[in-house]
């Protein structure tokens, strides 16, 4: 890749995580997306892969956990239809596990070499690196694991997006989560937020290497249209907690009145 395709960006099929990310992800990049069990990382990485066909870029999914079935309904109520990506060349899905894959992608002439070449690959979505978990048990090993594997798709050239399971369902960020951030480009964080006794979701970049990034936490929905981000939780604060409180000026005023000059008499005017 030359120097200023390594400044291009590969926008992400949504406007505002383009916004948000300076003009999406750098090309060539490994963007690790980490959430809670149905916070959204496998939509967001399908919307990915599917804009990328749209714009004429060949993509790949590795995925690791679901049957193949579930993965094309995902994709479908999403509005995209894999199978006929697959048909028409621009898509390649490979089912595998974890130990196969590791060991194909640093095999020169390997399955990812291989489908990189036969598909002119340019994008890819691993679904998800915690399966790699079970490649070792010592946390310094399995450094070494994902350090390997996010080199392997840095070779290629791929621009990436590879998701994560973050074990804590809402609650604070854990160190030991965020064990691989450093080792990769960007991080978007999905989270679920308990807001006005309900249950919403949170969006955040926590990092972009070599350039800017938004720094507001914003609301978004899965919709069926795919990631609808919205506006940044104004007046709140604890998003990343879980647990999104008003600002406590703003809820006193909530509760004794709207914002004015003190009449003096223990009165809000
Ligand atoms: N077409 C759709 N319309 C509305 N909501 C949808 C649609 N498709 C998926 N969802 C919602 O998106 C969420 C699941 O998203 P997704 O499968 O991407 O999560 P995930 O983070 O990958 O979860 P897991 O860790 O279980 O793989 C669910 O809450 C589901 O209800
Ligand atoms: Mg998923």
């Amino acid at each position: 890749m030359s120097d200023s395709e390594l400044r291009e960006r590969a926008s992400t099929g949504n406007a505002q995580l383009d916004e948000m990310m300076e003009g999406g992800p750098l090309r060539g990049s490994v963007s690790l997306v980490i959430g809670a069990p149905g916070t959204g990382k496998t939509c967001l990485g399908l919307e990915f892969i599917a804009h990328g066909v749209e714009l004429g870029e060949p993509g790949l999914i590795v995925t690791f956990e679901h049957f193949p079935k579930k993965l094309l309904r995902d994709a479908a109520s999403l509005g995209y239809d894999l199978q006929e990506m697959e048909k028409n060349g621009m898509l390649r899905i490979l089912f595998t596990s974890p130990e196969i894959f590791f060991e194909q992608a640093q095999t020169p002439g390997g399955l990812l070499d291989t489908m990189v070449q036969e598909l002119g690959a340019k994008r890819i979505l691993i679904d998800s690196i915690s399966h790699l978990e079970r490649l070792a048990k010592d946390p310094v090993k399995l450094r070494e694991v994902a350090f390997t594997f996010i080199n392997a798709l840095l070779r290629h050239g791929l621009t990436a997006i590879v998701t994560q399971e973050d074990p804590d369902i809402t609650g604070d960020m854990t160190a030991a989560q965020y064990g691989i951030s450093y080792l990769v480009d960007a991080v978007i964080i999905l989270r679920y937020v308990e807001l006005d006794s309900s249950i919403s979701k949170a969006i955040l970049v926590l990092k972009q290497r070599a350039s800017s990034h938004d720094k507001s936490i914003r609301e978004f929905r899965i919709t069926e249209s795919g990631l609808a981000v919205g506006e940044p939780f104004a007046d709140r604060e604890g998003v990343l907690s879980g647990l999104a409180r008003k600002k406590e000026i703003d809820a006193f005023m909530e509760v004794f009145g709207k914002k004015g000059k003190s009449t003096g008499k223990g009165e809000v005017d």
